[in-house]
């Protein structure tokens, strides 16, 4: 499956910040919004990844990404003229989907939770249809909301609504099928100018083709649009990374634990931070000898050692020792 990370907009919350720069290269605590989703789609197991930004901003994401070799990816870019509405992705995208299934995410979307990988490669197997994940917000008048049936069953997802039927929003990350493109060139710009993707999502759901996944408490989803949003979020990645000592967002230890870099990969990409500690993370874990990959077994990490000469498995012992305390898992 390819993916799409929708980085253009106007950012016009954000004003004056993002006068001269995109929203989604602002930080969000130590490294770049953008981070954030680039490791989403790469947790779902997503490897070419398309990245559409707003007129005259490509140059900026390609000296910050580059090609995506180094996160063990093809990434490739393509800007958005006028921000005609998130819908509009697939348009743009068509060519890059080549007739495939694609999983869309908002570049201002942050993600984080126990788990989320395994949801997310659940949703990126189903080829029909589409899946759009719902989370409880305080807020729901500011987002689209999901309407549900006496039996639970998804009825309506209704834009900013006055009066909001349920508290769950559709969140910023779509899974679609490869009739997106097709179903988009059917619509209608909104009232607002915009291809909405409610409408689209709509679409899915009248065919009775739409999975509405609930991310419950234990799962973070953020958005970065306003000042007060943003600095919420960095206040949440400062607090996680500083109590765990584990970062969020890192496309490269997503790649190292997804085995789609190898060491000496991971240790250029560190050289190229090292004076900070998102740089010194990474090379501390390139020259551990712990290596923790998704195991094919549904929420069950495998640890992986490898201890050059340990004849008497005594460096064995302790590492697994230490890293049960770190991880929590035994
Ligand atoms: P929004 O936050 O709705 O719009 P924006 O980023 O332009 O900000 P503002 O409302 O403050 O002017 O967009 C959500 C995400 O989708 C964000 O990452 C930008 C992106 N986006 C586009 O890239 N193109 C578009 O046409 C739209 C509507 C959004």
């Amino acid at each position: 499956m390819k993916g799409i990370i929708l980085a253009g907009g106007t950012g016009s919350r954000l004003w004056p910040i993002t006068h001269a720069t995109s929203k989604q290269l602002l930080p969000v605590w130590d490294k770049p919004m953008v981070f954030y989703p680039l490791s989403t789609l790469m947790l779902a197991g997503i490897r070419d990844i398309l990245i559409i930004t707003a007129k005259g901003q490509v140059d900026a994401f390609v000296g910050l990404l580059g090609d995506g070799k180094q996160f063990g990816i093809n990434l490739s870019y393509v800007e958005q003229d006028a921000p005609n509405g998130i819908a509009e992705a697939l348009l743009i995208g068509r060519e890059f989907l080549n007739g495939g299934p694609c999983a869309l995410i908002l570049g201002d979307n942050l993600f984080h939770g126990d788990n989320l990988g395994d949801r997310l490669r659940g949703a990126a197997k189903r080829h029909t249809g589409a899946t759009v994940f719902v989370h409880a917000v305080r807020d729901p008048e500011r987002y689209g909301v999901m309407a549900f049936d006496p039996d639970g069953l998804p009825l309506d997802i209704i834009e900013k609504p006055s009066n909001p039927p349920s508290n769950l929003a559709v969140t910023g990350l779509y899974f679609f099928d490869a009739t997106a493109p097709d179903r988009v060139a059917d619509l209608q710009p909104s009232i607002r100018g915009e291809l909405e993707i409610t409408d689209l999502n709509r679409s899915y759901l009248e065919d009775r083709k739409l999975t509405v996944e609930m991310l419950g408490r234990g799962c973070a989803w953020l958005d970065t649009g306003t000042p007060a949003s943003l600095l919420q979020a960095a206040q949440f990645v400062y607090s996680v990374e500083e109590r765990q000592g584990l970062k969020i967002g890192s496309p490269e230890e997503t790649a190292w634990r997804l085995g789609w870099i190898d060491r000496d990969a991971l240790t250029r990409s560190a050289g190229f931070s090292a004076a900070s500690d998102y740089g010194r993370y990474l090379n501390d874990m390139a020259n551990s000898s712990e290596f923790l990959t998704v195991s094919a077994l549904s929420g069950v990490p495998t640890l992986e050692m490898s201890v050059p000469s340990d004849p008497t498995g005594m460096v064995f012992n302790a590492q697994s020792q230490e890293i049960t305390r770190r991880t929590g898992h035994d």
